[in-house]
This record gives structure tokens, C-alpha cells and sequence, in this order.
């Protein structure tokens, strides 16, 4: 049987990267895909242009689904931004900017599926935190957004539990994406040899680890924060 056979899934981020294989992995797995980003999205059955900073255009995201599925069961959100600099000169438009999107456009989304998930009896939410929440040079306003992220994660196991939505987070380590395309191959090489399993991840082993966390069988897990990132945190902080 697909693992997620039946299920109603938005996922965010579905134009590019890690949200567009995550879109596409939890169709071939069963899912009736909502794919929503900024950007057009060519995966899922329907595909929806939401802005998750913006409050209304959540809402409506969450209204079209539920009009056209009945109930939403999954929400996998990948949606984000970066905009790095180091903090002395870093801009407060530059700061607000992926506060904004990262940390108040999760916290957004998360409140608007878990009022259907509640009314219908639970859900699974799968959140985007970073390996950049430990501290990353050059990224004080995402790697505080992802740290952010991971507080709010924690905060909204223990509030949603009640309704049977879990909550949990992935901190992929370095993933080869658009958004890490941008980067110099200096800093790539550096990041694989700081990966025990010496190869950059791939939007599919984040994909994977979403699947895992949405589908029934994570059914008791609540509450973590999964690190999807070659073994690259182990040894320089807690898991
Ligand atoms: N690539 C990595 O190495 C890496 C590592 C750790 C965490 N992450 C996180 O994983 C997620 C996906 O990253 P990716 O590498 O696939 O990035 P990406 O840039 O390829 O995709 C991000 C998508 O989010 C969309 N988006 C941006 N702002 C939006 C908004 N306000 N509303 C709706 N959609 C919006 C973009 O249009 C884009 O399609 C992000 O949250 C990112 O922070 C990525």
C-alpha cells in the first residue's frame, strides 16, 4: 500500500528544491498533493500561488484546499528564504525579510491547517528548521529563524498534541538546491568534507525523511527535530 495512501497533503516550497521532490514523492506514495509557493508550482493535482507570509493568502490556500479535498492531513512546509550577511552590516530590511518568511510565514500556516486538523480529528505537520540553527557564519537572521523554528516546533507538539496533530521538524545539513546553487564551490567542499558520509545531500534524502515524519509511520513521534545532513552535526553539537 502507498504510504500515503488517501491522505490530503499541502506542501509549500513546491516550485523548486526540496518542496517540488517532496510534492512529487508524496503523489507517487498516494497523496492528493496541494503544491503552493510564490512561484508557479508544476507538481501536485492542484497547484496554488501563496504567499506563507501573508495571512490572507494563507487562509485561502487553506480554504481552496479544503473546498476541493474536504480536509487537509499533511502539511509539509518548505517554503524559505535566505539572504546572508554578516550581522554588523546586515540590514534590518534584510533581517525582517526571512523573519518574516521563515519563522512568522511557518508559525502562520501551522495555525491555519491546525484549525481543519483539529476539526477533523489529527494530522501530521513537517516543519523546515536547518542545521543552521546551531550558528552559521554569515546567516545571524536565518539561522535565528531556524532556531526559531525549532522552538515553535517543540511549543506546537505539546499545544497540538490534544488533536492528534504531530509536529516535527528536518534540519537538512547541505543539500544541493537552487538555494545552495548560489553559493561558491569553496564553501561547498568545505561543507562535504565536514560530512562523515563525504557527499552533499540531495533534494530526495530530504524528501525521504519528510515522508517518513508524515506518513503513520512516525505515528508516535511528536516533537523532534530531525537532522537529515550526512552525520554533519554529529560530533560538533547535540542532535
Ligand atoms: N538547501 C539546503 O541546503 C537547505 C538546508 C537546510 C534547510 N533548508 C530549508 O529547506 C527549505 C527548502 O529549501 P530549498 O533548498 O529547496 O530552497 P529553494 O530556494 O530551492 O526553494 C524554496 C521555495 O520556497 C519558495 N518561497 C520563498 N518564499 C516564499 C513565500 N513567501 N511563500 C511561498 N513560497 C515561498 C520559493 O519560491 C522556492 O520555490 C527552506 O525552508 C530552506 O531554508 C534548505
Amino acid at each position: 500500500m502507498a504510504r500515503l495512501h488517501d491522505k490530503v497533503a499541502i506542501v509549500t516550497g513546491a516550485a523548486s528544491g526540496i518542496g517540488e521532490r517532496t510534492a512529487r514523492l508524496f503523489a507517487e506514495e498516494g497523496a492528493r498533493v496541494v503544491a503552493a509557493d510564490i512561484n508557479e508550482p508544476h507538481a501536485g493535482v492542484l497547484a496554488v500561488r501563496a504567499d506563507v507570509a501573508d495571512p490572507a493568502s494563507v487562509e485561502e490556500l487553506v480554504a481552496t484546499t479544503k473546498e476541493r479535498f474536504g480536509r487537509i492531513d499533511v502539511l509539509a512546509h518548505f517554503a524559505g528564504i535566505t539572504n546572508d550577511g554578516r550581522a554588523e552590516k546586515m540590514t534590518l530590511v534584510q533581517w525582517d525579510a526571512v523573519l518574516r518568511v521563515n519563522l512568522t510565514g511557518t508559525f502562520l500556516i501551522a495555525q491555519a491547517v491546525v484549525r481543519e486538523m483539529s476539526a477533523q480529528g489529527g494530522g501530521s505537520i513537517v516543519l523546515a528548521s536547518s542545521r543552521s540553527y546551531l550558528g552559521n557564519f554569515g546567516q545571524a537572521n536565518y539561522a535565528a529563524s531556524k532556531g526559531g523554528v525549532v522552538s515553535l516546533t517543540r511549543t506546537l507538539a505539546l499545544e497540538f498534541g490534544r488533536y492528534k496533530v504531530r509536529v516535527n521538524a528536518l534540519a537538512p545539513g547541505f543539500i544541493e538546491t537552487p538555494m545552495t546553487a548560489v553559493l561558491s564551490e569553496k564553501l561547498r567542499a568545505k561543507a562535504i568534507e565536514g560530512t562523515p558520509l563525504r557527499r552533499a545531500g540531495k533534494p530526495e534524502d530530504v524528501a525521504q525523511a519528510a515522508l517518513f515524519l508524515a506518513s503513520d509511520e512516525s505515528a508516535f513521534i511528536t516533537g523532534i527535530v530531525l537532522a537529515v545532513d550526512g552525520g554533519r552535526t554529529t560530533g560538533t553539537a547535540p542532535a
